[in-house]
């Protein structure tokens, strides 16, 4: 049987996967590919740690360049994360013929462009499956199952520590700090946290599936990205009892003149299905114009479902490999001529319904100066709560809106935070699915 020979840059959590699955899946794999995976070459820095799966010890090695320079290897696994050595690896592995699969976001949202545009003249494939979602394949149904599709939205969950997080806390009244660290020990989390809690891996994600989904440049640095940190127990509650779950959700939309691109906590109905999308699991609901809506539903990280991911890259270029069909799904979802700059709306042209929790003094008259504001600017109120009188003399006073318009709504929040009745900073959060 012909062999397919692998090099994987970083043995972390995700390459031990990979690792486990070609070893317990092995003849499964190779009845599908019709050869063998050969896991040829390890490099990572820390070659001692055992990672509890059995490979040779001689295939490891610290020197990244036994992976990137060795003839016989014909696709490099790049697993390390991060950007740097990560893009200089990647693409000093491409100018040597090699196949690229990685699971690294944050590589490819800031210089996939670069990446994307080196492996088409090297005539080789980069596949990034393992990227977006852990093991549900979002990014072969958008490139082969929604081929025949214009992909109007994008509306999803894409990160699994932000997700664990806000279901925790919801659910069993776990602090932020506990939670994270839960998700850090099930190895769900990014090297640097505050790129899941920040929102700052979703916008990752996102950008990657707008490039597949809209055939535009990858442009992370126009996805309006906020976090899930500043999401108060308290918030939790009143989102509650106003009949809502909170979500960090990333969310595009082609609305025709534009693109809509946003990653932010969300208020939605409790009763919807991504409100119920719970713990590390993501889901994404993607609407086609011929197809509809399709919700897609898995374990979004971790060691299995993300190593699934990778191993199915690796069957994938292996299969183009075997047939001599490099380059037969291109790498970015469309010819590279094809390719067209969209213009990505400001967040400020945003019109949707927001929740609002000031902190304000409990006095006579409060209301109707907060209300006042809002009305002054075109801000209509749906529904109004105040928490009981509380000692420390400010109560929170949570309203949730008609459809507003952001830019109106940035305008009447910094007014009334300079209210001396007001006191801290107010609590906004965007609501979606009514
Ligand atoms: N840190 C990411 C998450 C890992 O929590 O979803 C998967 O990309």
């Amino acid at each position: 049987m012909r062999s397919i020979n692998i090099g994987l840059l970083g043995f972390g959590t995700v390459g031990a996967g990979m690792v486990k699955i070609l070893i317990e899946n092995g003849p499964l794999i190779e009845s599908r590919l019709g050869a063998l995976l050969i896991l040829k070459k390890i490099a990572d820095l820390d070659i001692t740690t055992d990672r509890g799966v059995a490979i040779q010890p001689d295939i490891l090695t610290t020197d990244a360049s036994e992976v990137l320079n060795d003839p016989e290897i014909d696709i490099v696994v790049e697993l390390i994360g991060g950007y740097e050595p990560a893009r200089s690896f990647v693409l000093q592995a491409i100018a040597n013929g090699k196949h690229i699969v990685t699971a690294n976001k944050a590589l490819l949202a800031k210089h996939g462009n670069e990446i994307f545009a080196a492996a088409g003249k090297q005539g080789v494939e980069v596949a990034f499956e393992a990227s977006v979602g852990g093991g549900i394949p979002l990014i072969h149904s958008i490139k082969e199952g929604l081929v025949a599709n214009r992909v109007k939205m994008l509306f999803g969950i894409l990160n699994g520590t932000a997700n664990y997080i806000l279901s925790k806390m919801t659910d069993e009244g776990t602090s932020f700090e506990t939670a994270l660290k839960r998700a850090q020990e099930k190895g769900y989390a990014e090297a640097d946290p505050t790129f899941d809690v920040e929102g700052i891996d979703t916008a990752h994600k996102l950008a990657i599936l707008m490039m597949l989904s809209f055939g535009i440049p990858i442009n992370l640095d126009a996805v309006y990205t906020e976090g899930i940190s500043k999401i108060t127990p308290l918030d939790i509650e009143f989102i509650q009892q106003f009949g809502y779950r909170i979500k960090l959700l990333a969310i595009a939309k082609d609305t025709g003149d534009a693109v809509e691109a946003r990653v932010h906590p969300t208020m939605i109905p409790a009763g919807s299905m991504l409100a119920n999308v719970n713990g590390s699991f993501n889901a994404l609901s993607i609407t086609g114009d011929m197809a509809g809506d399709i919700l897609l539903f898995g374990r979004g990280a971790g060691m299995m479902p993300t190593g699934s991911a990778v191993v199915s890259d690796l069957v994938d270029i292996g299969r183009n490999i075997l047939y001599g069909a490099v380059g037969r799904v291109p790498a970015i979802g469309c010819q590279a001529g094809a390719v067209r700059d969209r213009r990505i709306k400001k967040i400020d042209d945003l019109e949707t319904k927001y929740y609002f929790r000031f902190t304000a003094v409990d006095s006579p008259g409060v209301l109707s100066k907060i209300g006042g504001v809002l009305g002054a600017h075109r801000i209509s109120i749906e529904s109004v709560q105040q928490k009981g009188r509380v000692t420390s003399g400010s109560v929170p006073i949570v309203m949730i809106t008609h459809k507003a318009r952001e830019v109106d709504v940035q305008n009447a929040l910094k007014e009334i935070d300079s209210l001396p009745v007001v006191q801290g900073e107010t609590i906004l959060i965007r609501i979606e699915g009514d």
